[in-house]
């Protein structure tokens, strides 16, 4: 029970990371308000998970939801950070509503979910917020230059939140995940040319297979638990050895 009596808001929690993350911190005794656009494909609640339904690219949303997840709880120890999505296009094919929605979600919706939890966060004294960010924030990729981008700059606002928050108990960290089996890797497969070419890709790590979400939320629960109570500011790289390929 590493979190027992810690309120924590998680978003892109009907699917993937965020899904396994809000279980894992349910398990491990943790009050959850679990934040999605839609929960159309996630029958269960995660293990009595209050659930929020929100466009993270809404503003107004963002704060309503946020406000109503503190009121719920009675207060915030926690943020993680997990909605995302993806865009493999060039840059000549990308619309500008696709580059606004990739940063939307990616970036701004971060900056929006900090900016209303903060005070609650504050309040706390022993706070936590995990970025999930991915290799793409250190390395660009073919055809990849929007998701990069937001995920290069979810790593700075990473950093930069740490710096300005740490003197107030927050302590402020990513994860970089690398491939991990979840929908949007099925998604980004089934829409390649070459899906046997694009699995083969993926899996060129170290380790030669994909990441279980499981292993990502692990992760995520260290940086959220005291066990790291002097890990601020980090880049925690969890893609079984990318960097050796
Ligand atoms: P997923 O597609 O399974 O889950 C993403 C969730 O975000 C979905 O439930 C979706 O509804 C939600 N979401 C999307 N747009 C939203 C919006 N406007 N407002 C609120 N919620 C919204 O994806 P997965 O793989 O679990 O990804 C989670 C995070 O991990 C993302 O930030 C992704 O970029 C990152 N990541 C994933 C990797 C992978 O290989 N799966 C690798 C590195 C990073």
């Amino acid at each position: 029970m590493r979190l027992k009596g810690r309120k924590v808001l998680i978003t892109g929690a009907a699917s993937g990371i965020g899904k396994a993350t809000a279980e894992i911190f349910a398990s491990e005794g943790a009050a959850v308000a679990a934040v999605d656009k839609t929960w159309a494909g996630a029958p269960d609640a995660e293990g009595g998970a209050q659930r929020y339904t929100c466009d993270l690219t809404k503003e107004s949303e963002v704060g309503t939801t946020v406000e109503a997840a503190i009121r719920d709880l009675g207060g915030l120890d926690g943020v993680v950070n997990c909605a995302g999505i993806s865009l493999r296009k060039s840059i000549e094919d990308t619309t500008s509503e696709e580059w606004n929605q990739v940063i939307g979600v990616n970036l701004s919706g971060p900056f929006l979910v900090c900016r209303a939890a903060v005070a609650a966060l504050k309040a706390s004294g022993k706070a936590t917020i995990v970025n999930v960010c991915s290799g793409a924030s250190f390395r660009p990729s073919y055809n990849f230059s929007a998701y990069c981008a937001s995920k290069g700059g979810l790593l700075m606002l990473t950093r930069s939140l740490a710096f300005d928050f740490t003197q107030h108990g927050i302590r402020v960290n990513a994860v970089c995940p690398g491939v991990i089996d979840t929908p949007m890797i099925e998604r980004a497969v089934a829409r390649s040319p070459d899906p046997q070419a694009s699995i083969a890709r993926f899996k060129s790590n170290a380790s030669a297979r994909y990441g279980k979400p499981e292993e990502i939320a692990r992760v995520i629960l260290f940086l959220s638990s005291d066990d790291s109570s002097f890990v601020t500011g980090s880049a925690y790289g969890a893609d079984g050895g990318s960097a050796f390929h």
